[in-house]
């Protein structure tokens, strides 16, 4: 496919198929263990949400992953090797990737993204306090296929970048089957950069995902206000409650809506039914010790080639290469 020039920035548009909210939230809410996919947390409300979350004393990986990329920038570099194209699935802002640039150096980035408007902004926002780099964004679900822009040279080093411990959304079989999509994209002689939480004490994970100034129960809560809002659905807020855990024996954080009273709630013209205790499960955000990830990313070809941590252990930052 041909890009399109947009000021400093080449843009491919793959039309990515927009998400069916309506038919996932009544599958997801007619199954024994109710549950909503996460991604739906991320409405414009849940995305400011979301950075009020990761401004929060108890939520410590986005500030000790950016820490780690910005003390190890250097070595990271040295790592990966100048002159690489760099690839990050799921780019958002872009925000992570401006603490790796300047040592970098890499040839090309190419942001990766669903959300077109967001993408194209984001893109050339960057592009713009970094001339000297090329921006090719890429509108894609990146959960479908991984389309690399055409015109990139054939003998540059593919870099996947993936941080922020997205990796811990999947369930461990799916982010093999993510991780072999992206083995597929960067070939024999690429690499992934991957943010990866850590399993740590309960207690700091639990506070992590129960801040006291309640903004993640306000994120989970969102949901619900969406739903309503979006798909005609009744839900009162005040007979729902978030609940927030460590489950060691899964290694994960799951995040609930529990009703606290037996209930039925209309979604447009489905009637849903909850006893009382009855949660949806809303997400899944699994933690792994540097040993278990190695061993999942070996499931999908990838070698570990160094790993760097914060002093306190709380965050893990990968490095892989091709077997
Ligand atoms: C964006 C998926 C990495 O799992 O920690 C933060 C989302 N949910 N607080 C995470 C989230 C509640 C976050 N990820």
């Amino acid at each position: 496919m041909n890009g399109v020039n947009i000021g400093p920035i080449q843009f491919y548009d793959h039309h990515p198929a927009p998400a069916d909210f309506y038919s996932d939230v009544i599958k997801g809410l007619q199954q024994d263990q109710k549950m909503i996919p996460p991604k739906y947390f991320y409405d414009q409300k849940g995305s400011e949400l979301f950075d009020l979350i990761c401004d929060t004393q108890e939520y410590y990986p986005t500030r000790t992953e950016l820490a780690i990329l910005k003390d190890n920038a250097n070595e990271i570099a040295d790592n990966i090797g100048p002159e690489c194209l760099l690839v990050e699935p799921g780019s958002g802002s872009s925000y992570k990737v401006r603490s790796l640039l300047d040592a970098l150096k890499p040839q090309a980035y190419v942001p990766m993204d669903i959300s077109k408007t967001y993408l194209i902004e984001a893109a050339s926002k960057l592009s713009d306090d970094y001339p000297w780099l090329e921006v090719h964004a890429s509108c894609i679900d990146f959960t479908d296929k991984l389309h690399l822009p055409p015109i990139l040279s054939e003998e540059a080093k593919k870099v996947a970048f993936f941080p922020g411990s997205s990796i811990g959304n999947f369930e461990p079989a799916d982010a093999v089957h993510f991780m072999s999509d992206i083995a597929n994209m960067v070939g024999e002689e690429g690499g992934l950069l991957i943010g990866v939480d850590l399993k740590k004490d309960k207690t700091i994970l639990d506070s992590a995902y129960n801040d006291n100034q309640d903004i993640t129960a306000q994120f989970n809560m969102n949901l619900l206000t969406r739903i309503n809002n979006e798909l005609n659905a009744e839900f009162d807020l005040a007979s729902f409650e978030h609940n927030a855990f460590y489950n060691e024996k899964l290694g994960r954080i799951e995040m609930h809506l529990v009703s606290n009273m037996e209930q039925e709630v209309s979604v447009d013209d489905v009637l849903i039914k909850f006893d009382k205790g009855e949660s949806i499960h809303t997400e899944s955000s699994y933690k792994y010790s540097i040993a278990e990830f190695q061993k999942l990313a070996g499931k999908a070809g990838f070698e570990s080639s160094e790993v760097w941590t914060d002093k306190k252990d709380l965050f893990s930052l990968h490095y892989f290469t091709m077997t």
